[in-house]
């Protein structure tokens, strides 16, 4: 798949697809985006000490990334698996910027986090540990196991099997009872599988340039 690497308006990067006409976060700011929807809007808004995430897909590895840095701040224990079907090449990954913004002594810990070997636990520092699934989505077969899930696909307009109802019940069933969903997509059709499935949904304001995001609630 081709890819390009675009610099969104918060000056960090992303990556987009021109086959597909996406981008893997928004053109508003990419570190924006994920610190509003996944960091604040899940993991601060959660709120526990312990808590497991499941994440579609990995990517870039910026949610990783930053729920990385926000559990060592909040000092709580994050597990967190990752699904990805279609990794970034080593070469897209060292022109990814997110570093910069932070720590320089940080720098270290994005790399460990795409050096981590596929398919088992990997300790980054004493308050993360990934676990990366070099598989689909149709893959995730987990029963209440869950506290958060970021679910971070591509839109549905472009991937829309990954939003049905079929595929939207196996993340329903991962979570536990109270667990909650945030995405960034607010299309009707979604919500409405959202709902039948049987999720709470509750509309969110967005990051700057949208409007909104959801927080679904099992
Ligand atoms: C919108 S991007 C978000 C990526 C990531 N969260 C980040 O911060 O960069 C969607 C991701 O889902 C992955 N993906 C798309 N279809 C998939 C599938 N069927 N199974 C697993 N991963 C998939 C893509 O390769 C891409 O990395």
């Amino acid at each position: 798949m081709h890819r390009e690497i675009v610099i969104t308006e918060d000056g960090s990067n992303t990556l987009y697809i021109p086959e597909l006409n996406e981008h893997y976060h928004s053109i508003h700011g990419a570190i924006q985006e994920s610190t509003h929807i996944f960091i604040k809007a899940g993991i601060e808004y959660y709120g526990q000490n312990n808590i497991r995430i499941l994440e579609a897909g990995f990517g870039t590895g910026l949610n990783a990334f930053l729920a990385l840095l926000e559990a060592r701040e909040s000092q709580r224990k994050v597990m967190f698996h990752t699904f990805e079907k279609y990794p970034l090449t080593p070469q897209e990954i060292g022109c990814m910027n997110y570093t910069d913004y932070f720590d320089p002594a940080d720098t270290l810990l994005f790399q460990q986090l795409h050096d981590a070997p596929w398919g088992e636990d990997v300790p980054i520092t004493s308050y993360f540990t990934i676990h990366k699934h070099k598989a689909d989505f149709e893959e995730v077969n987990f029963h209440e196991y869950f506290d958060i899930v970021f679910f971070d696909a591509f839109a549905p307009d472009v991937q829309p099997r990954l939003w049905s109802e079929s595929m939207l019940t196996k993340f329903y069933t991962a979570l536990k009872p109270e667990g909650i969903l945030t995405t960034y997509c607010v299309k009707g059709t979604v919500k409405q599988a959202l709902r039948k499935v049987g999720f709470n949904l509750k509309r969110l304001p967005g990051p700057p340039g949208k409007r909104e995001m959801l927080r679904a609630v099992k």
